[in-house]
């Protein structure tokens, strides 16, 4: 053939791919997320997320510090909270002496360098299941930022590093920002849930957390799957109100709308590539399905190549080991 122009040159060997990639993913752009639990040594797999446990006070720690030493940074925490600590007011969320306060502390202690991310919303704690509080039959929007805005404050006071809001409440971000400046944590730092959707996807979480709203679904404050010029709607607002990240969740069913974002941002924008992601893979690379790793580094570049400048994944421990 007669061809002057032959893309297949950019790809003939290795060291060519290397230099052209578009795309890079590294450790620093990974957060590993976690769930702690109460009792010092449990050790417990996530049926429904095989590799994924839920760690005590000490072996969570223990475990932390060998992500730190494979070269993770930044690490997101979510506590398992027994039934009978859950309340209707969410008690456990804005409580000094919980486990989870124990937990943030303890881990500043072995790992100051580390960052040290919590989520912001009172489903662990909440009897109903919500991320917000229950008032006859209905998610209230006011009263639960009143108790987001003091547990971001409490968390901060333990050595949270960035405070992340995933409830999806209106105008949270602003009174997070408020409540933390005025007791003096104006270094804390606010990564937002912005567009975070009524997805499917977050099954498994709610295995490991046993926190499924007890009735009906969270519609009237996720967002809606089937719309994206509303992402940008919420990502403008959290910015104008003081989000130093933005975040899209889930990823992997929402490139699209990660690229949008990223476009349209002027703060960094984060992704989540979420347990029902991470479940897809490593289930149908049990079954033989499908080659785990190849499978799950090629979906973290597909985040990246959307436009995600940070990752949050459950492949992060195991990318350690691959990268
Ligand atoms: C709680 C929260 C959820 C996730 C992160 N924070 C679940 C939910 O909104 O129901 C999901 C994370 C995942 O699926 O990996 N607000």
């Amino acid at each position: 053939m007669d061809l002057k122009i032959r893309p297949r040159r950019n790809r003939k060997s290795d060291s060519v791919r290397e230099s052209l990639a578009e795309t890079s993913l590294s450790l620093n752009k990974l957060i590993y997320p976690i769930f702690i639990a109460e009792d010092a040594n449990l050790k417990q797999e996530i049926r429904t997320m095989p590799g994924q446990h839920r760690w005590g006070q000490k072996s969570g720690l223990s475990h932390l510090q060998d992500a730190w030493k494979a070269g993770l940074r930044q690490f997101a925490v979510f506590p398992v909270v027994p039934e009978a600590q859950k309340d209707k007011k969410a008690s456990g969320a804005t409580d000094p002496d919980h486990f989870l306060i124990r937990f943030f502390k303890d881990f500043k202690n072995a790992l100051p360098e580390a960052t040290l991310i919590s989520d912001i919303a009172l489903d662990p704690f909440n009897s109903d299941g919500h991320d917000g509080l229950v008032r006859d039959g209905l998610i209230v929007n006011d009263a639960s930022v009143d108790v987001l805005a003091k547990m971001a404050v409490v968390h901060a006071s333990a050595g949270v590093d960035w405070v992340a809001p995933s409830d999806m409440m209106d105008g949270r971000i602003g009174a997070v920002r408020k409540a933390l400046d005025e007791a003096g944590h104006e270094d804390t730092s606010i990564l937002a849930y912005s567009a975070k959707y009524a997805s499917a996807f977050y099954g498994p979480f709610r295995d490991a957390l046993d926190s499924a709203p007890r009735f009906g679904d969270k519609k009237t404050y996720q967002m809606d799957p089937r719309n994206s010029r509303e992402a940008l709607r919420e990502t403008r607002l959290d910015i104008q109100q003081g989000a130093d990240i933005v975040m899209v969740k889930p990823a992997l069913a929402y490139l699209d709308v990660i690229q949008r974002v990223k476009r349209f941002s002027e703060v960094p924008v984060a992704a989540y590539n979420v347990s029902g992601e991470y479940a897809m893979i490593k289930l149908a690379a049990q079954a033989g399905a499908l080659d785990e790793k190849r499978a799950a580094l090629e979906s973290l570049i597909a985040i990246r190549r959307a436009g995600a400048d940070v990752i949050l994944s459950y492949w992060a421990f195991q990318a350690a080991d691959w990268l």
